[in-house]
């Protein structure tokens, strides 16, 4: 089996670019963001304090996530409801930015990850696949954009979506997520040694697909 890491900043468009990629390999897509958020749900859902450990630790025995592949995409099951679109309000990202720092819980999601990457081809998007998850891995990409292009993108998106936003606020939380993510203590944002630092800020989507599908097959020997 062959595993792509593809690792960077939020807003990087880490997601967009690895499903299209997956798309041309015939890879699966695997979102590892999504199962940080279903974590981050279900402690909302039970009324817990997402940002106390002694709060959201105990409901880990009882989290039943699984992901089903689709060919639109990958879907995130919580409890065995599909929580796609609910994992992706603002309060459900909060929330898994608070406990994707507990070591505990990116413990638990582990094994459900290298899983995947044992019986299938894939790209698999995060923020530690190539450093923690996945160090093997085949083909390590660190996707990132100066975090002024970043916003900009965000930004457009927000709007797009009807969603009324504010360039300078999109910024700051944009420097905010990637300094909460790089100096966090469990497995902080980092470009694994061994990876390729794709750096998109000049770069269009289809031209960074075409370099990371470039990349792979190189890298792969495909
Ligand atoms: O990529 P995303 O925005 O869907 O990720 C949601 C949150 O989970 C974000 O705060 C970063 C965190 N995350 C992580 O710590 N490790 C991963 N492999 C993926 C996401």
């Amino acid at each position: 089996m062959i595993a792509v890491a593809l690792d960077g900043p939020s807003g990087a468009g880490k997601s967009t670019i690895a499903q299209e990629a997956a798309r041309q390999l015939g890879f699966l897509h695997v979102d590892t963001g999504a199962l940080y958020r279903a974590i981050g749900l279900l402690a909302l859902r039970k009324g817990a304090d997402v940002t106390d450990p002694a709060q959201v630790l105990p409901l880990l025995p009882e989290a039943e996530i699984s992901l089903r592949f689709t060919p639109e995409g990958q879907r995130i099951l919580l409890q065995g409801e599909d929580v796609s679109e609910e994992v992706r309000t603002p309060r459900a990202s909060m929330a898994a930015s608070s406990v994707s720092a507990m070591p505990e819980v990116r413990r638990f999601l582990l094994e459900l990850q290298r899983d995947l990457a044992r019986k299938n081809n894939v790209i698999m998007d995060g923020r530690d696949i190539g450093t923690v998850v996945l160090p093997d891995a085949a083909v390590k990409i660190f996707l990132t954009a100066d975090p002024k292009t970043r916003a900009t993108r965000r930004y457009k998106e927000l709007i797009q979506k009807g969603i009324d936003a504010d360039p300078d606020t999109v910024l700051r939380e944009v420097e905010e997520r990637d300094y909460n993510d790089s100096h966090r203590a469990a497995a902080p944002l980092r470009q694994a040694e061994d990876a390729w630092l794709c750096d998109t800020t000049d770069l269009t989507l289809a031209g960074t697909v075409a370099a990371v599908v470039g990349y792979i097959r190189e890298r792969a020997g495909i």
